[in-house]
């Protein structure tokens, strides 16, 4: 096996998500604790620290306390390359988070045990759904009470759709926490403190059958597990790698971030379980990490300005195979033509450091002059091949746009074009208006502040926006289909996207049904292709 084969073989890349406060930044720090990546807990979970820093050029950010852009950490663990792409916690800005997660092979969710399956959760699911990949999930919080753990199971799989297979059993929640059993040593891993969860700790773990237990667990305790054990082995799912690797089916694992209890036993099994880089598809099929030996990435996310006083830009691309080398040209298929990627860089644990090599499944921010846009694709292969672009996430809210100033409309296009371009709003026209009446489409409210900062810190042009009663986008896929002909609803709206695909607003979901019913021919879909 060539050496590029066997670091790509090592890689494992994937993103955290949860709904905020389920403790994904708190798991995500135990894994660099265990990972030898930092050596006191703490030094990441100061929000104020580690997270901002990447992006210390958005004042909002500071202001509301929440962390708006997602970054990458690597780390190494019994012998693999982990990447572990963060998601923005905030649920406004949960389109950076859809587009990360196409960037990743596989999905940790974090579940509070206290509330189970929450909003935020279950709309980075369907995306996750959407590509099939596998999901692992870490219930969280057992040293708090926590819902009834059948409970928990149905939660997910009524909510998200998906099976559940507990690879370990909690004893108890809250007070009452004793630790997990392992289902398949059939051990007893006991729960204790490690020194509030700062340090790695002893672990200790008892044979179910070992007569020490009895000290520990009560008979109640004991009789309990025993029963639910029993119940689970005749109902749950059993487990199945292949329906795992499929999406299809979820392990469960049980733990407490914060007092670092099942962390390394879920970083473990989930390590073994989960796959390294997968092949990608491109307009000449789909692209193996195993046997592509050139170098090819797609752009996932670009951040403007991420220092304020050079105006930069950052590209952030996965790698999906071949090895990358810093300085050297590649081919960027949407420019049409050689580019040096400079300034490579990534991050480790809470800093950015500029690298030489990385690998296919690894990350890395390149400098970008303003030539990149999300999904472009970038190879040193002949063949030239192009990636599958990554869907348009739908908008949830729109207003239209309008400038004070009508004297400073360059800037204004050109601000509002580039803010489109990032990924961080999406932009629509109305039918028969110029680009002085504008559209603005976004995943969550807080965007619209944004646009709003961001034009004016950085282009100098002053917006009023105006909301819009719109909820519901639909693209039109069958391009034939003559617009003036088709009969809506009282709350539909006629616009066109920058690359004049035409698109149905809707204010009320039952209009889509409606609409659809009176045009027989029409075919609508929630997502567009970048
Ligand atoms: P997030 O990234 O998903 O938003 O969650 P984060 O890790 O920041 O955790 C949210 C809160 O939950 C934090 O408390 C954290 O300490 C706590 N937490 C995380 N894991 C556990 C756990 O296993 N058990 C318990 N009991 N709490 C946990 P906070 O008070 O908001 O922050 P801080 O004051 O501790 O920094």
């Amino acid at each position: 096996m060539s050496e590029i084969t066997n670091e790509i073989k090592k890689r494992r890349t994937f993103a955290i998500i949860s709904h905020p406060d389920a403790g994904k930044t708190t798991l995500t720090e135990k894994f660099l604790l265990y990972g030898g990546a930092i050596n006191h807990a703490g030094s990441v979970k100061g929000k104020a620290t580690a997270k901002h820093a990447v992006s210390d050029w958005m004042e909002i950010e500071k202001e509301r306390g929440i962390s708006v852009t997602s970054s990458v950490l690597q780390f190494h663990y019994g012998g693999y390359c982990i990447n572990i792409l963060d998601t923005p916690g905030h649920q406004d800005f949960s389109e950076d988070t859809y587009r990360t997660l196409m960037a990743a092979d596989s999905a940790v969710m974090v579940i509070d045990a206290s509330k189970g399956v929450e909003a935020q959760t279950r709309k980075l699911f369907k995306v996750c759904v959407m590509r099939h990949i596998p999901i692992f999930t870490f219930i969280n919080k057992m040293d708090r009470e926590a819902k009834d753990t059948f409970d928990l199971l149905d939660d997910i799989e009524k909510e998200l759709g998906i099976a559940t297979c507990p690879m370990n059993w909690p004893i108890g929640s809250g007070k009452e926490f004793k630790g997990v059993y392992d289902r398949q040593k059939k051990e007893v891993e006991l729960f204790s403190d490690t020194h509030k969860g700062t340090s790695v700790g002893e672990v200790k773990k008892l044979d179910a059958n070992n007569p020490e237990l009895d000290w520990i667990l009560d008979t109640q305790a004991r009789v309990t597990l025993e029963e639910e054990i029993e119940l689970l082995d005749g109902a749950a799912a059993e487990f199945d790698q292949e329906l795992v690797s499929q999406g299809e089916l979820s392990p469960v694992f049980f733990g407490s971030a914060l007092t670092n209890f099942g962390v390394e036993t879920f970083l473990k099994h989930f390590l073994a379980m989960t796959s390294s880089p997968l092949p990608r598809m491109s307009d000449q099929g789909e692209i193996d990490p195993m046997t592509e030996k050139d170098f090819s990435a797609f752009v996932f996310k670009i951040q403007a300005n991420m220092n304020k006083a050079h105006r930069d830009r950052i590209a952030f691309m996965r790698i999906c195979s071949g090895m990358f080398e810093a300085g050297m040209p590649v081919y960027h298929i949407q420019g049409g033509k050689d580019v040096r990627l400079s300034q490579p860089q990534q991050m480790m644990a809470s800093e950015r450091k500029m690298i030489e090599t990385a690998y296919g499944g690894d990350i890395i921010g390149v400098f970008d002059p303003g030539i990149f846009s999300i999904g472009d694709t970038l190879t040193t292969s002949k063949d030239k091949f192009t990636y599958e672009g990554i869907p348009t996430f739908a908008p949830e809210h729109f207003a239209r746009v309008r400038q004070v100033d009508t004297m400073k409309r360059k800037q204004f296009v050109k601000g509002i074009n580039q803010i489109a371009q990032e990924g961080a709003i999406q932009i629509f026209q109305e039918y028969n208006t110029g680009m002085e009446e504008i559209i603005v489409g976004v995943v969550g409210v807080l965007q619209f502040d944004v646009l709003k900062y961001r034009l004016q810190n950085e282009y100098n042009v002053e917006i009023k926006l105006e909301n819009l009663p719109y909820e519901h986008i639909r693209w039109i896929e069958n391009k034939e289909i003559n617009l003036d002909k088709l009969v809506g609803t009282s709350d539909m709206k006629k616009i066109k996207d920058l690359k004049d695909r035409p698109l149905l607003l809707f204010a009320h979901e039952w209009s889509i049904r409606m609409t659809l019913d009176r045009n027989k021919d029409l075919k609508l879909s929630e997502f567009g292709q970048s």
